[in-house]
């Protein structure tokens, strides 16, 4: 389907998000909506829901291309058939779509109903009433609703559980998601301690108000964006990893809120004591960024 169709369906999106849980099933209570709402509107949380609206219109079939590449590389897998796939935080929806094109069966939750609606905007995009592809509203804190989802051979969730305003408890629920000798795939912000710190700031500022975005943005973005820009076209490389667009990766960074870090090490101990089992590691080398994480649950086999 072209773009340009996107365009109105995705507005409508968002009118409908804007009050309650878009295309996708909710879980919450109003009063967990209103929470979502709550955290936005007093500075707390970033709107990353809107960020990804926009990533849709730049979405096409390299980027989806390179996010499957993405999954295939780090589970080290060449397709997901018969497995089942949950995609905590899912965001656009990109790793969801890639994954139910690696034919998983795919279940995509997120916070932000924003983010919900484009997860939902994508499978009416590419799988219209597709039976192994549920999207809904959920929280990576709901350890009730955590609970009544069962176990899942592939755990996904890329970027996501550093801004959930409570990591470790987060880490600790997706744990419980992973079925037996199943893979669970985690990125996490890479701690580099005051420099960590000094972004906790920027961020928290950013979403103040519009004063705090404009400052912040104003400040950042000639580096954040632009330096990168200029790099990537001197050195004729086009495209970011995992499908990602340059100007919405900054935006995310910029105003990326709640947020934590950890050291690898960390959260290697936090699993390998958890008797899961270190598969694959990219880290960011010390600088700003993710460090991504695969590990197995207690067996050998892997998938
Ligand atoms: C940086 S985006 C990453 C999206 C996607 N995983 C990806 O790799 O592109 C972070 C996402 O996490 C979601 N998120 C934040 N807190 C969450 C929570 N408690 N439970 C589920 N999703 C959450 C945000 O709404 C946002 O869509």
């Amino acid at each position: 389907m072209g773009e340009g169709i996107v365009f109105p369906s995705l507005f409508l999106l968002h009118e409908r998000c804007s009050v309650r849980g878009g295309s996708g099933r909710t879980n919450r209570e109003d009063s967990d909506v209103d929470g979502h709402q709550k955290e936005v509107e007093s500075g707390q949380r970033f709107r990353f829901g809107d960020n990804w609206a926009r990533f849709l219109y730049v979405l096409n079939e390299r980027r989806i291309a390179m996010a499957e590449e993405s999954l295939k590389q780090m589970l080290g897998v060449e397709n997901l058939v018969g497995k089942t796939f949950v995609d905590v935080g899912s965001g656009s929806g990109l790793f969801s779509l890639a994954a139910r094109r690696l034919h998983a069966r795919v279940h995509s939750f997120d916070y932000d109903p924003l983010s919900v609606a484009c997860t939902g905007e994508l499978r009416r995009r590419y799988f219209p009433d597709d039976h192994d592809w549920l999207v809904e509203e959920g929280s990576a804190l709901d350890s009730g609703y955590l609970s009544r989802l069962g176990t899942f051979d592939v755990v996904y969730s890329w970027g996501v559980l550093h801004h959930t305003g409570d990591m470790w408890s987060a880490l600790q629920n997706v744990r419980r998601l992973v079925a037996q000798n199943g893979l669970l795939f985690v990125a996490i912000y890479n701690d580099q301690g005051l420099l960590s710190k000094y972004w906790k700031s920027v961020k928290r500022l950013y979403n103040r108000n519009w004063v705090g975005r404009l400052t912040m943005g104003a400040v950042h973005l000639p580096y954040l964006y632009f330096l990168r820009a200029l790099v990537r076209a001197l050195s004729g490389k086009r495209d970011l990893d995992r499908g990602m667009d340059l100007w919405r990766d900054a935006l995310d960074w910029l105003g990326g809120f709640p947020f934590e870090v950890a050291k690898p090490e960390q959260v290697f101990d936090f699993f390998c004591d958890r008797d899961f089992v270190l598969r694959r590691l990219k880290t960011c080398q010390g600088r700003m960024g993710c460090n991504e994480f695969v590990f197995s649950r207690n067996s050998n086999e892997g998938l």
